[in-house]
Parts: structure tokens; sequence; C-alpha cells
């Protein structure tokens, strides 16, 4: 084996043992491996490398630039935004992609589905993030998609700017139906996004009701044409979070809906904790989609950071939504690993997990089990990206000082 992992831990698996690494794969889980070249997991946790699914990285470390969103808001972030999309550069994008995907890597992070705004005539963004993507390979694997920030019919030219961005190398098809300015552009905006997806046998993912608004329901035009066009588990619909918001019988209906078309849903928990409820007066609504009710009717959710204070840790991710979520039961937290890992690659189209064969993307953890990396939030002691080590973090050590807590010792 080129690689062995010693002595690890692996969910739902009694004791320890060891994985080999060979040709960019897991080539064997077995104790007693032996390695060219060995590291230790101490008997702490190896998990798969996490998938930041829903990103923003042409905003990434844009804050407070050209002025401070002061009230916190998602309208107030997207008109900053708009303005701040006219000053972009290849080297202003450049050296803000490049420092956080160092940050990614050092979490865990091997893959990264990236939304690049494409209503920019120059469309820069994306230009320069094809070039990225290319150079990353190997380290990160990056997939873009083509995101209409300020709608498809909304914004002057946005059908040609999306083709454009598709013609120039984007992967995934995007779309916003709930921001555009009728409900009968946000139908077409669907419409539109799927129809392109099947024409070039991309994958699409939309940004579909991120709004508090319970009459916003393109995630069931989305379901429909999902199901219409035939396009099954290449769909993604990101944040749904008006389906927080929808009587119970409509819910129970629009879930059953996604779940008969194949379609995927991306939770953002951090974003949405946050932006969701601003026009409500207390009580105030939590925001997010119903997760718990989309997994238990068999929908593949995965959950994706979106922009908060931008390159977090994906275990922010999964905490919020464990408390925000209301996931905290035992069976509820089994989910929260798989929603940052093996679920997201599922959406990709990618194998991703503990298993001979796959691909040899995992973290190995300074800390026993999910839940202790969940508590802890700890820094990752490898990062192992198709069998070779991409980030290693030395150990840190606390000491508990002073003769008043002798008695700890
Ligand atoms: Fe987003």
């Amino acid at each position: 084996m080129e690689l062995v992992i010693k002595d690890a831990r692996i969910t739902g698996r009694e004791g320890l043992t060891d994985i080999g690494l060979e040709g960019g794969e897991i080539a064997s889980i077995q104790p007693g491996l032996k390695g060219e070249k060995e590291i230790s997991a101490e008997g702490n946790l190896v998990s798969p490398s996490f998938y930041e699914i829903h990103i923003h990285l042409d905003a990434i470390l844009t804050e407070g630039d050209p002025r401070p969103n002061q009230s916190g808001s998602l309208w107030e972030g997207i008109s900053i935004w708009a303005e701040r999309v006219k000053r972009l550069t290849p080297e202003d994008i450049r050296a803000r992609v490049l420092k956080a995907l160092r940050w990614f890597v050092a979490h865990g992070v091997t893959h990264i589905r990236s939304h690049v705004d494409i209503c920019d005539p120059s469309l820069v963004a994306m230009k320069t993030l094809v070039e990225i993507k290319k150079e990353a390979a190997g380290l990160i694997d990056l997939q873009l998609v083509a995101f209409p920030q300020l709608g498809i019919f909304s914004f002057d030219g946005g059908e040609e700017l999306l083709q454009r961005a598709l013609e120039m190398g984007a992967d995934v098809v995007g779309g916003i139906p709930h921001y555009e300015h009728t409900r009968e552009y946000g139908v077409q905006d669907v419409k539109f996004a799927l129809d392109l997806a099947h024409r070039t046998g991309l994958l699409a993912d939309i940004h579909c009701d991120e709004t508090d608004d319970d009459q916003s329901r393109f995630l069931e035009t989305m379901a429909a044409e999902t199901i219409r066009l035939k396009l099954g588990g290449r769909v993604a619909a990101s944040h749904t979070t008006a389906m927080h918001s929808y009587n119970n019988a409509y819910a129970d209906k629009i879930i059953s809906l996604v779940k008969k078309s194949g379609m995927h849903v991306i939770s953002n928990p951090p974003d949405n904790s946050v932006l969701q409820g601003r026009f409500d007066h207390y009580p105030i609504r939590r925001g997010l989609t119903r997760v718990k009710e989309l997994l238990a009717a068999g929908v593949n959710v995965a959950a994706g950071h979106d922009s908060v204070m931008d390159a977090g840790d994906p275990l922010h991710t999964a905490f919020i939504l464990l408390h925000y979520g209301m996931m905290s039961g035992r069976q509820d937290r089994q989910h929260l690993f798989p929603m940052l890992t093996s679920r997201p690659a599922a959406i990709w189209g990618n194998p991703h997990g503990l298993e001979t064969g796959n691909p040899a993307d995992l973290i190995v953890w300074p800390v026993p089990t999910e839940d202790d990396a969940l508590r802890t939030i700890p820094p990752r002691r490898y990062v192992i990206k198709r069998g070779r080590i991409v980030a290693e973090t030395k150990p840190e050590k606390s000491l508990v000082l002073g003769e008043t807590v002798k008695f700890l010792r």
C-alpha cells in the first residue's frame, strides 16, 4: 500500500482498523496492513472528506466592501454585491479565492460546488473561476454553477448570459425564480433553466423559494418539470426555506412531489438561520427548510454553508443544523456527517464513503466520534485527497494550571 492509516475508528464499525490507500483509492480496510508510508489515527475517527455543496466563491471575502451590510439582510447583501460586481477583476477574484481555497482544504473540504454570478456582461468571475478550477484540480475539485443572481428574466440579457456562461465552462445550470420580478417570470426562470439542463446534459441547481413567503411555490414547478423532462437525480433545489412557512397540508404534498421527482435538496443552515424571519416580530421563525421531514420521506438532503463570513468550516453548518433543525436526537445526529459527505457527493454524481474502491478522500480527526467532532469542532489532523496528504495540523494541548485545580491532576 502507498499509504496506510493505522488504528482508525470508522463510524458504524466495531473496534479499530487500518485503511490502505493505493492509486488514489481506498484499497483495503482491515487490521495489520503495511504501507510504504504510515500515519496513525491513534484510535480516532477517520471520515470521508467534506463536500462544500453550496458556496459563492466569486463573492468570498468581500464583506464590508464597498460598504458594510448594516441590516445583515439578504436584500441589502444582494444590493451591495450588485455594486461590487462592477469592480471585479481577475486579480481581485484570484487573490480572494486562492486564499479561501487554502482554508477549505485545511477544513477537510475536497470538493466545492460554487455558484458564480453571471449577471455581469463581462462574465469575468466565471472566466476566472473556470481557470482556477483547472489549476486547482487534484487538490480541490470545483464545480461551477451559472447563477443569475438578479434573475434570468429580470436582468437585461439574462438568458444570453446564462448560455454564454455554460459555453465558457460552467458545469451546472442555475436559477432564482423567487427573485424574478413576477410570479410568471419565476415559472419561466425554472422552465428555462431546466430546459437548458435537459438540452445540454448538464446538472441543475436552482436557488428556490429562499424567502419566508408561504406563497413562494416554485419548488412545485421544479419538481413537475424534473418529472416531465425525466431529469431525476440531475436536479437540486437549494434553500427552499419557504417550505418552513407552508401550511402542513401543502408541505406534505410538496415533499411527496419532490420525492417522486428524484430531486435533491440542499439546505443552508448558517445563512438561513440569520436571513429568514427578518419581517417577523416575535415569535421569529427559524426559516430552514423541513430537513427532517424530507429525510424521512427518502429525499436526498445535503447541507452547505452559502456565505456567512465566507469559507466557513462545514462543521459549523452541521452544528447549526443540529440546533436550528432540532436534529439533536441520536438518530437525527447520525444524518449530519452524511449531509456533508456522501449525500452531497450523490448530488455531484460521485461515489464517496469508507468502502474499498471509493476515492481516497478522507479526514483523520483528533477525536474518536462524530459527536466529539461536532462538540469540539477541532482542527483536522490530516486531510487526504486522492490518497495524498494535502493538509496536516499538529495536535494542540491545553494544560489546566493552578493550585486550585489540583484535584483534576
Ligand atoms: Fe446561495
